[in-house]
């Protein structure tokens, strides 16, 4: 809108040299109007991209990218086009920075971050600390190995890309998914404290970025494992344990599907004041069903102001890692479907809370 007055002010100043006065009055009250117009048309059509119209509530909306993908014409047309944030898939991964010990490689990442970069958006790193897709050499270590290669990893990685993350995924995936406690694993056999030692690591090296825990399952409010992380959360916050994101992923389906009390679970974790981030949302189904879900996940997001962005986890259907589920916004052609357009018509729909 600034650009469209900003463009109109100045051929008027233009032209209005070359004129006597009282033409250049009345072309001024012509301008004028055409401006208030404008003004007002702007923001009631509101943004036609999911980025550009997350960003008129204060928020972004992101994908997950794979590197290997970003010589796809298709998908990186889509990518520039509609999002403001990304998050490498599995580039980030131990498995891929760390192969060998004390050995980092970020080639893949680093393209990831230099087109997003390129392109104005921002990157979450994902993931600093997470019992799978570890490389071989750690998954054979044990103990005081361990915490100390989990610490340097942490360090190494997110001093490599200091002031260049929006938000860290610190830790993914620690609780299990029944009897409200830690998943069992090679990290938290390392002892309990191994999460805060995570995130205390993550805050020194790099001070600026969020520092996150992320999960699935922890969508419906009433399940124990939404509680254990609920629980461990307010732990850290009363203990000064740096921690200042949830990240739900919401990988919704028939077997873990959108709960009604979504917007309750967003809300209670918000009031620990912590942000909340939808992370990795895919939600298996088609045509309007789909949409209609899609579009209750982004309007439970606006309703919480601490919500302060949702990423889907890849561009079109075929690029899912439940590519048969046809869990995302574009058909595998790249076509907008009706779950894109749900969303979009939810990010610009009034009425909502922005973050603070
Ligand atoms: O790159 C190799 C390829 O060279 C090989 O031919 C092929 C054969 O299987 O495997 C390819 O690697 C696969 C990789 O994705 C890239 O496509 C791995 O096998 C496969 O395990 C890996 O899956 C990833 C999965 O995490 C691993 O846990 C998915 O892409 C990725 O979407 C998924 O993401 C996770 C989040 O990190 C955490 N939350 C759950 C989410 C979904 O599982």
């Amino acid at each position: 809108m600034d650009k469209l007055l900003a463009r109109g002010s100045g051929s008027l100043s233009a032209a209005a040299r070359s004129r006597p006065r009282t033409a250049v009055v009345s072309m001024m009250a012509g301008v004028a109007v055409i401006a208030a117009t404008v003004a007002v048309a702007t923001s009631a059509s509101a943004g036609t991209t999911l980025g550009a119209s997350a960003a008129e509530k204060g928020r972004y909306f992101g994908t997950a990218v794979a590197a290997n993908k970003l010589s796809d014409a298709t998908y990186v047309g889509i990518l520039n086009r509609e999002f403001n944030m990304v998050t490498p898939e599995n580039e980030m991964k131990w498995d891929a920075t760390e192969p060998s010990q004390g050995q980092f490689s970020y080639t893949s990442a680093d393209r990831i971050v230099s087109h997003a970069q390129a392109n104005g958006m921002r990157v979450r790193g994902h993931a600093l600390a997470w019992h799978s897709q570890q490389p071989g050499w750690a998954q054979n270590l044990s103990g005081t190995a361990l915490r100390q290669a989990m610490v340097n990893h942490i360090t190494q990685v997110a001093t490599h890309y200091k002031g260049k993350i929006y938000a860290w995924d610190v830790v993914n995936e620690a609780f299990a998914d029944s009897g409200g406690g830690r998943r069992d694993s090679n990290l938290q056999r390392t002892g309990n404290d191994w999460i805060e030692v995570a995130f205390r690591t993550a805050r020194a090296a790099d001070p600026a970025a969020k520092l996150c825990y992320n999960d699935y399952n922890t969508d419906n409010w009433t399940w124990e494992k939404t509680q254990a992380v609920y629980n461990m959360v307010k732990d850290f916050k009363a203990r000064g344990v740096p921690i200042d994101c949830v990240g739900l992923q919401s990988h919704f389906n028939s077997g873990s599907p959108y709960p009604s009390n979504y917007r309750t679970t967003l809300q209670n974790f918000a009031a620990l004041g912590v942000d909340v981030q939808i992370t990795e949302l895919d939600i298996e189904g088609s045509g309007s069903t789909q949409a209609t879900t899609y579009g209750n996940v982004v309007r439970d997001c606006l309703a919480v102001s601490r919500c302060t962005g949702i990423t889907v986890w890849g561009i079109r259907d075929t690029d899912s890692w439940r590519a048969s589920g046809t869990p995302l916004l574009f058909d595998g052609n790249g076509n907008k479907k009706p779950a894109y357009t749900a969303v979009l018509d939810a990010l610009n729909a009034g009425g909502t809370t922005p973050p603070p």
